[in-house]
């Protein structure tokens, strides 16, 4: 990040289908970070949004009944709902059926149309729907069935406007070699530099003859603009003048898009790459990939209505490191939730307050000690948020163990060594709550009431 300044974005979800838990965990990751810079003064701006336009959204639109700019924006208004829900603080939501994000996009590949970075070309391809993207037959299984999406790719032949992407290609490998262009995970940066070291790089279909559901070429309204290329450019067009972006958050299903494609239109459009791209891993429900037939995709608002928003933000970075791949259950989550949640912070809070008020200490805030955590806040900054909860953890476990050695509720000889001992327990509680904050936003605001008042109510209460 420079100095001063953190600039967030996440994937916009497409308006296809309700936000799941998946689409969740990646907002509110940039939620943590937007919380945690801002904390540390930071000007924070995070960006995300929802992706309106192509043919997935138009069959969804046609399905449903409804005009798909209507149907887009309801969908959309679903998206906001939700993050809204989960506490998710973002500064700006772009949806890609905006006017003026429509007029950026069109402006963008004018400019490369003038550029020359833009020619027009017969188009024979296999494309799949569900990815929105041509595919090579080797990509496929047998029968042309897309791996992801399981669905026949259809065989397209079309007159469309192509990208120069492949004359980008050295200069992606050398910018990823010398992390002028930087993507994280390792693992991650070695396979796109695999990727691009194997074979050369063909030039990009950024139109479509067919597909009614677009923002249209601005030389030719008889086509639309490929809506990756749309989509992508929502970070330039949301970005409010303040690009390039600190962190670029996306998923691992959509890495090629990102760590090719993007930075070649960058790079074309005179723009700056990203401080930093980085990619999180996926979360599966009880080992199976979340789909409807299977029907078990996860909607985050029912789940944080029975257990809290905080014990779902806590147990989806506790549980996974952020750029693997993740399992969620039920069962976990309520383990999690019993013995990190109700019995080592919740617990800990009340047993320092009753005994505090029965000593009859005040909590002052000013007393607090300025502790710095490093390593917590290393552990954030690099995206390990599971550590830096492991950490705070530490602290909570050695707390709860200091008063089980002390027993302060059994007689005490020594009043005056009890009552510093409370109060070295009430600041440590402070900080555990400062810690939390970016993480657990409205518990650790509990904790910080409770200490103040010194009225101890359950932060987590228990399931039956
Ligand atoms: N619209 C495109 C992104 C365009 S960005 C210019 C898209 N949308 S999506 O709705 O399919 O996915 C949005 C984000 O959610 C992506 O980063 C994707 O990787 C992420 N996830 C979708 N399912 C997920 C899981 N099961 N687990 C974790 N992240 C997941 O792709």
């Amino acid at each position: 990040m420079e100095r001063g300044r953190f600039f967030i974005t996440t994937a916009i979800d497409y308006v296809n289908a309700a936000p799941h838990i998946g689409h969740a965990y990646e907002k509110l990751a940039a939620d943590i970070l937007s919380r945690y810079w801002r904390k540390r003064g930071a000007e924070v701006f995070f960006l995300t949004g929802t992706d309106e336009h192509g043919l997935k959204v138009q069959q969804a639109a046609i399905k449903a009944n409804i005009a798909p700019k209507d149907f887009a924006n309801k969908v959309s208004l679903q998206y906001q709902a939700a993050w809204t829900a989960l506490n998710i603080k973002y500064d700006y939501f772009i949806q890609t059926t905006q006017p003026n994000h429509e007029k950026f996009v069109q402006d963008f590949l004018q400019k490369l149309y003038d550029l020359g970075e833009i020619y027009k070309d017969e188009y024979r391809g296999i494309y799949c729907i569900g990815c929105e993207e041509y595919k090579m037959i080797e990509e496929l299984e047998p029968g042309q069935i897309c791996p992801i999406h399981k669905k026949k790719c259809e065989a397209v032949s079309e007159n469309i406007y192509f990208f120069k992407l492949s004359k980008y290609q050295d200069q992606l490998m050398e910018a990823i070699q010398s992390k002028k262009l930087v993507i994280e995970p390792e693992s991650h940066r070695n396979e796109i530099f695999q990727f691009l070291a194997k074979e050369p790089l063909r030039d990009l279909a950024i139109s479509r003859s067919k597909v009614d559901w677009g923002v249209q070429v601005p030389w030719d309204k008889t086509q639309t603009i490929y809506v990756w290329v749309d989509a992508l450019l929502n970070y330039l067009s949301g970005s409010k003048g303040i690009w390039p972006a600190s962190l670029q958050l996306i998923g691992k299903d959509i890495f090629r898009f990102h760590a090719v494609i993007w930075p070649a239109l960058l790079l074309a459009g005179g723009y700056e790459f990203p401080e930093k791209i980085f990619i999180h891993g996926f979360l599966t429900v009880n080992g199976q990939k979340m789909s409807k037939t299977i029907g078990n995709v996860i909607d985050p608002v029912e789940l944080a209505k029975v257990y809290g928003v905080d014990a779902l933000r806590y147990f989806l970075f506790r549980e996974v490191p952020f750029g693997s791949d993740g399992d969620f259950s039920i069962d976990r989550f309520e383990k999690r939730y019993r013995a990190d949640l109700a019995n080592d912070l919740g617990n800990l809070l009340q047993r320092v307050i009753v005994l505090s008020n029965k000593y009859k200490i005040k909590w002052d805030s000013h007393g607090i000690p300025k502790t710095k955590y490093h390593e917590i806040d290393k552990a954030i900054e690099d995206l390990r948020f599971s550590d830096a909860l492991s950490l705070i953890w530490a602290i909570v476990t050695d707390a709860n163990r200091a008063i089980d050695m002390e027993k302060p509720w059994q007689t005490q000889t020594d009043e005056e060594k009890i009552k510093k001992f409370l109060t070295s327990l009430l600041h440590t509680l402070a900080i555990i709550a400062g810690l939390l904050e970016p993480f657990m936003p409205d518990t650790s605001h509990k904790m910080i009431d409770q200490l103040e008042t010194g009225k101890a109510e359950p932060l987590f209460p228990r399931k039956k």
